[in-house]
């Protein structure tokens, strides 16, 4: 399966992805908002395509920019690992149930607009929940809301910084991603609502 993963940071899912080798995935395009991104060199290390657009190029007004790419290229997946852009909504239904994305911390709680990276943690440990842990769910046209594939939960210890919690989450992270790409490449599924269930 032709995939392209979206990223705007240092990829250290996109590697855990690459690490994992699942089979049938065919990682084909790294795209990025942010031209200098290590994720792109990260692509470019493992000799595949790469690409950056400007942060505009992502907006409802030139979603065909992206879209266009994408089918050009044969992209039947889109695999978000750390893209902080909203994806547009022609993107979302063209690629319906197609693309999937990591959260860091337990959805429905802690996502929505303006809560990604470690803002996400500063929330959490605000709000004195003993349990965090990342989210790995489908895509859909509201943002953070879509069909839940796998979580795991991580305690939230009492002398946690935000950097703490991000490391012992983000370990996770990189275990939940891969098993989550494998199941959705190789599995059946079945989407019920917002429910997921593999068979
Ligand atoms: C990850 O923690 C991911 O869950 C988070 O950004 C980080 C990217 O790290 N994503 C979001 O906050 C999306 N709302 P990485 O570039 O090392 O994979």
């Amino acid at each position: 399966m032709k995939i392209a993963v979206f990223g705007s940071g240092r990829g250290s899912n996109f590697e855990a992805l690459l690490r994992a080798k699942i089979p049938n995935a065919d990682f084909s395009l790294v795209i990025s908002n942010k031209k200098d991104a290590r994720i792109l060199e990260l692509g470019s290390e493992n000799g595949i395509k790469t690409k950056a657009f400007k942060s505009s190029e992502f907006s409802e007004e030139n979603e065909n920019i992206v879209l266009d790419f994408l089918l050009e290229n044969g992209i039947e997946l889109i695999v978000l690992a750390g893209f902080l852009r909203k994806i547009s909504a022609t993107i979302i239904q063209k690629y319906s149930n197609k693309i999937i994305n990591i959260h860091p911390a337990l959805l429905p709680s802690f996502g929505g607009i303006g809560m990604y990276g470690k803002y996400i943690h500063e929330a959490v440990l605000k709000s004195g929940t003993q349990f965090s842990g990342p989210t790995v769910h489908f895509v859909n046209e509201n943002y953070d809301e879509g069909p839940i594939i796998l979580q795991e939960t991580v305690p939230v210890l009492f002398e946690d910084s935000t950097d703490d919690l991000a490391k012992r989450v983000l370990e996770v992270e990189h275990r939940i991603f891969a098993k989550a790409l494998d199941l959705v490449i190789n599995g059946k599924f079945e989407i019920k609502g917002k429910r997921v269930k593999f068979c």
